[in-house]
């Protein structure tokens, strides 16, 4: 039942919510990261979470999780990075990214909220476009 209601909280959250183990793969798929990125949930557990992003962060983000327990220094957790992920169909979007840490039953997990910055950019290129 906890999971049932944590699963219907998730559906309606317009960002998208990853959550990844230790090694980058990934734990669970959102709704709202369904629609963002054109994947079921089904498709992608297991998968690493680099699939989500374009060259070179594709190549390098499993050592970029390295790095992390190499040196315990925390470049986006906590703090947060616009960057930009690769939907699908290989289009790249520009997104909000926000990653926190937690530990399930003894196992480091991270949790990562995605809001995708199309529709802001667009409005933004709009406004400068009319200046
Ligand atoms: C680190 C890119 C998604 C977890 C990084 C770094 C980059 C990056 C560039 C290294 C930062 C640096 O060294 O300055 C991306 C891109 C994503 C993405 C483009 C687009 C989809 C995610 C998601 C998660 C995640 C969804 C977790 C669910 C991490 C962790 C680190 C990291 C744990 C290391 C800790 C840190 O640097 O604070 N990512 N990432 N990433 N990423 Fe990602």
């Amino acid at each position: 039942a906890r999971e049932a209601h944590l699963r219907s909280i998730l559906e309606t959250i317009p960002d998208a919510m990853i959550v990844i183990d230790a090694r980058g793969r990934i734990l669970s798929f959102s709704a709202a990261a369904e629609r963002m990125f054109g994947y079921s949930e089904a498709e992608l557990l297991g998968e690493n979470v680099s699939v989500l992003m374009p060259s070179p962060d594709r190549e390098r983000h499993d050592s970029y999780l390295e790095r992390y327990y190499a040196t315990g220094e925390r470049r986006i957790i906590g703090i947060g990075r616009v960057t930009t992920a690769r939907h699908r169909d290989g289009a790249t979007f520009p997104i909000d990214l926000h990653i926190g840490e937690a530990e399930i039953d003894g196992r480091r997990v991270f949790t990562g909220f995605i809001r995708d910055l199309t529709e802001r950019q667009q409005a933004e290129l709009r406004v400068h476009d009319l200046q």
